[in-house]
């Protein structure tokens, strides 16, 4: 516990660090303030905002006085709230770097009303005029009346303790547990539409909960958005898996051109413990525990990706989903390759010699069985799942 309590009758004693570190313990959202200079957009991230009054409405930002931002929100007297999307921690880390690095190439952006940028794909905007603008210690307080709102449904992104995380209701958490389950137990059909008020009833939940679990799992890929005929179970059949493996395999071939030749001695260590617990769910060549070996290869794979330290690499990995992927079509597979495992092996040790022509030949073979195991576990079950 950090103490900040000044001695009395003296000034504020404690230093910025341990402030900073107890104000840490307020969660927040995360923001980008936006604006427009001489032509140019300007952004900064903020987790300084909170609503002011309702009518008329306002909100209030803390800007840092040193910000560039800062001083061009000044200037033209307008600027936007972004809130960002639980997925949107780059977006964040991308804004918070100062400097003239254009912090909008290659993001999509719309121009609002005011005719400040908006980002594309936040969870909410706000364009706001400013009312008034107070000075506060190193910061300027500008409060600032909303001209134009505008929101969509999704999860926030949260900080907190200096990191950024999701926030769900527990609620919308044990709902999305139990869609997934449902649908990776297969008692949905491929391609069964999934209707938001029926699911409600049956789970005596409100649809704004299977709504949330809904657009999770469309991120997980289990669940799709039928243009006509709204969320749909994704039909998983063998080129699906094939599609997803090949783009895993690409990864890795990626992964392992950047840092296979370079993993410190701690990394290699870790990497064979982590191949060593795939072999400890598969007893007799069959599966012990299909949940334990999914997590267990997860981890195994994303090793390497992970130790590139790409952020957008890595992003691409977690999209494809493979934990549920596997968790469609592995329960239908009774004998799993041996070699599944010990490719695992082959890899570190491939990986142990810097050897990247071999450790490009493992992936390659490793990807080619994996394929095959779910080729057989869809195939054994109907060829859709
Ligand atoms: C999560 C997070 C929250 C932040 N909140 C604020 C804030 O409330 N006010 C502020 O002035 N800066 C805040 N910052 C720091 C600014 O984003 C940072 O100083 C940025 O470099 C300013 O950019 P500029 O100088 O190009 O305007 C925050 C940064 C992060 C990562």
């Amino acid at each position: 516990m950090s103490a900040v309590e000044p001695p009395p009758g003296a000034g504020p004693a404690f230093d910025a660090t341990v402030f900073r570190r107890v104000i840490g313990n307020f969660m927040t959202g995360v923001v980008v303030i936006t604006t427009v200079d001489d032509g140019a957009p300007c952004g900064m991230t903020v987790s300084a905002v909170s609503s002011l009054s309702l009518e008329p409405p306002m909100l209030l930002v803390c800007l840092s006085a040193a910000s560039a931002t800062q001083e061009a929100v000044l200037r033209s007297g307008r600027f936007a709230v972004n809130i960002l999307a639980e997925h949107q921690g780059h977006i964040a880390e991308r804004f918070a770097r100062a400097g003239s690095e254009d912090k909008f190439a290659d993001l999509a952006t719309r121009t609002g009303r005011t005719g400040v940028p908006l980002l594309a794909d936040v969870l909410a905007t706000v364009e706001c005029r400013i009312a008034e603008v107070v000075g506060g210690g190193t910061h300027r307080v500008f409060l600032a009346e909303a001209v134009h709102a505008e929101a969509t449904e999704g999860s926030p992104l949260a900080y907190f303790r200096g990191e950024f995380g999701k926030f769900e209701l527990g609620l919308d958490a044990e709902v999305y547990r139990r869609l997934r389950r449902s649908i990776l137990d297969r008692r949905f059909g491929a391609d069964e539409p999934l209707q938001v008020e029926q699911l409600a009833a049956q789970l005596s939940v409100s649809p704004s909960s299977v709504y949330y679990a809904l657009t999770r799992l469309v991120g997980d890929k289990l669940v799709s958005r039928d243009p006509q005929r709204g969320h749909v179970v994704t039909p998983l059949d063998v080129a699906t898996s094939d599609d997803v493996l090949d783009a895993r395999l690409a990864i890795e071939l990626g992964a392992a051109e950047l840092v296979g030749d370079r993993l410190s001695a701690e990394q290699l260590r870790e990497l064979r413990e982590l191949a060593a617990a795939t072999g400890s769910h598969v007893r007799d060549g069959r599966f012990g525990d299909v949940e334990g070996f999914i997590d267990a290869s997860h981890a195994f794979h994303r090793f390497l990706v992970d130790a590139t330290g790409v952020r957008s690499l890595v992003d691409a990995y977690e999209r494809l989903s493979l934990p549920d992927l596997l968790a469609r079509a592995l329960p239908g597979v009774t004998d799993p390759d041996p070699r599944l495992i010990t490719d695992h092996v082959d890899l570190v040790e491939a990986l142990e010699r810097a050897d990247l022509p071999a450790v490009r030949r493992v992936l390659t073979a490793h990807n080619e069985r994996a394929k095959a195991v779910q080729r057989a576990g869809i195939e054994r079950r109907g060829g859709q799942l």
